[in-house]
């Protein structure tokens, strides 16, 4: 049976900088459902009845030129997420501008995977003829590309990459992210040059370098491999390491903190470098040494990934020692170009990617990384 549809008189959110009313679908109870998880970030925000009002009908086969975009994030909260999110939602606006009838539903699955998959069939249901989802679980993807292929709805995977094999599994499957080898690579240069001219930052003046490493999420391909690679890369490049602590945080500023807490309570001001797989969490590292009120000539060099923006200020600021830019506006423009290629027919040989950047396998778009030190911060920043 079809949910029904109530509007309440709240504005609640935007579709492409309109305030929209909230309508609520309703289960036979009458009870709102799952309202929890409409993404509530402002411009990249809908309710579900936007689905009804904003993708217009219940045909995934739109055929009438109108390009409607599903978006499902894994969690709305995470800074990164967000960030790219923004940099989306401004290239579709540049897109409507230009007189394109394009819009998009984002849907918030709050780290939860039965709710995205419930998210999915509902955003097809609804009219959107193509989807961009983040996955909460990279290695589950089955019943989203399941429910996408029988109703011929082309899926782009991003940032959470799924294993080769569920990609391959139907031709209307893509990803675009980056290279989580390249991140750890670059992080561990970054950090082989800092101690390579720096060697008085061996304070104990053992010969080893003392480091801690605080690694995101279990089981995302960025916190596996960026912690590898770092670390094999300083080794390689001669300096010796010396691991004195290790802490999941979870890609969260908070969490860094407290478990950043407990290994300064651990190791004093034995540790020389803080290894962090993003910027969050090295904040949460800056934050455990403020919070200690250890000053800042004994902090160890803290080393982030993203360039955020407020990892870039604490870049600028010299708190944090270096970041890798993930380029989120790179990975968020090549991900609506594709979007609209895909939901309105044309030719994925001319893509509007960023330079430098192509499609691999008819399949992969691949944003690169780059160094960041204060300098280019500032860049970015101002950008
Ligand atoms: C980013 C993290 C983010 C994660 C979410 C990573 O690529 O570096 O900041 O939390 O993706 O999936």
């Amino acid at each position: 049976m079809r949910k029904r549809v109530i509007q309440i008189g709240k504005k609640t959110g935007y579709v492409h900088g309109k305030v929209q009313m909230m309508r609520i679908k309703v289960n036979k109870s009458g009870r709102p459902a799952r309202m929890r998880r409409v993404a509530a970030v402002p411009a990249a925000v809908l309710a579900a009845a936007v689905f009804v009002s904003g993708c217009g009908g219940t045909s995934p086969q739109r055929g009438d030129g109108s390009v409607r975009i599903g978006v499902s994030l894994y969690d709305q909260y995470d800074t990164f997420i967000s960030e790219l999110m923004a940099s989306f939602n401004g290239y579709v606006d540049n897109r409507k501008s230009e007189g394109v009838d394009i819009a998009t539903i984002v849907q918030d699955a709050s780290k939860s995977q039965p709710a995205q998959n419930e998210d999915v069939a509902e955003m097809i249901e609804n009219g959107c003829n193509v989807l961009c989802v983040n996955l909460v679980d990279r290695t589950a993807p089955t019943e989203i590309i399941d429910t996408a292929r029988k109703n011929d709805i082309p899926v782009i995977f991003f940032n959470r990459e799924l294993v080769e094999e569920d990609l391959m599994q139907w031709d209307k499957l893509y990803y675009v992210g980056a290279d989580a080898f390249q991140s750890g690579t670059l992080q561990g240069e970054m950090a082989t040059e800092y101690f390579k001219e720096h060697p008085e930052e061996d304070r104990n003046g053992d010969g080893s370098i003392q480091y801690v490493v605080l690694e995101g999420e279990a089981g995302h391909q960025d916190a596996i491999i960026r912690t590898e690679y770092s670390v094999d890369t300083m080794i390689s490049n001669g300096i010796l390491l010396d691991k004195v602590g290790y802490a999941i945080a979870n890609w969260n500023r908070a969490q860094a903190r407290s478990k950043m807490e407990q290994l300064i309570d651990g190791n004093g001001s034995g540790i020389e470098l803080v290894l962090a797989n993003n910027d969050d969490m090295a904040l949460g590292a800056i934050d455990a040494y403020q919070g200690r009120g250890i000053p800042t000539e004994e902090w160890p060099a803290i080393f982030g990934i993203d360039g955020t923006d407020t990892g870039l200020e604490a870049v600028i600021a010299g708190t944090m020692t270096g970041t890798i830019y993930n380029d989120k506006d790179g990975q968020a423009r090549a991900m609506e170009a594709l979007a609209y290629a895909l939901a309105s027919g044309s030719s994925l040989d001319n893509l509007q990617l960023p330079d430098g950047v192509a499609m691999q396998d008819n399949k992969y778009i691949r944003l690169p990384y780059e160094k960041v030190d204060m300098e280019k911060a500032k860049d970015y920043l101002s950008k």
